[in-house]
């Protein structure tokens, strides 16, 4: 996988159970790490234990306020509060698995993303948001991305929502056969994409 050319790129990863979410990213992190860079992952469900190189948070909620919690304070000492000391923080990308528990539809961005969101050109960090389903996330999340990576979705609401984006994605995401998945740029314009391949 190509990394993009923009060093704060947001991305919007969704699927359904078992569409190929996870694995698209861990394509994502290891173009990443072989830049070498840095990668941060916030892991609620705790299935990033063996990627060699990256940092992996698995706070200790699943779910809830706790989890909004956990999640703004590993964003402060982690990310903030060294570029708030240096003008530089150590991660270029931030992987937020399991986004829809935390960074929610219906209630705002916690505070520290959303400082990290208006900071990330300064910061020279990118961000990937993955959720199951596209209306469970916060909606400033996929408004705000270069690119949505889309995988199986099925909710009426969800097809609506796609179909306000652009004219006719909702039939691409209808169509796709396994682990295939619709790409959107930031022109909104999509193209249907082959399987991204899982590392054993
Ligand atoms: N292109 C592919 N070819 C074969 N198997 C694949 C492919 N992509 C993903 N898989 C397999 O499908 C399973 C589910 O993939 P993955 O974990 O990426 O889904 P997910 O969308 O993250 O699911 P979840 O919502 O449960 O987190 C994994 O066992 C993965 O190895
Ligand atoms: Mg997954």
């Amino acid at each position: 996988m190509q990394l993009g050319n923009r060093d704060d790129e947001r991305i919007t990863v969704v699927g359904l159970q078992g569409s190929g979410k996870s694995t698209w990213t861990h394509a994502y992190i290891r173009a990443h790490l072989a830049a070498g860079h840095k990668v941060l992952v916030f892991d609620p469900m705790k299935e990033y234990g063996k990627i060699a190189g990256a940092t992996v948070y698995q706070p200790k909620a699943s779910g809830g306020d706790a989890l909004r919690r956990e999640f703004e304070t590993m964003l402060y000492k982690l990310v903030i509060l060294p570029y708030k000391r240096n003008r530089t923080q150590p991660y270029r990308l931030l992987v937020c698995e399991e986004a829809s528990r935390y960074l929610m539809h219906g209630k705002p961005l916690p505070d520290n993303i959303g400082w990290i969101n208006d900071t990330m050109r300064h910061m020279h960090i990118s961000l990937v948001c993955i959720a199951r389903r596209f209306v469970q996330l916060n909606v400033d999340l996929p408004e705000l991305s270069h690119r949505l990576i889309i995988y199986r979705q099925s909710g009426v609401n969800d097809m609506r929502r796609l179909a306000d984006i652009s004219e006719g994605l909702d039939d691409a995401v209808r169509s796709l056969e396994k682990y295939h998945y619709v790409e959107v740029d930031s022109e909104r314009r999509y193209e249907i994409r082959p399987p991204v391949p899982p590392v054993s």
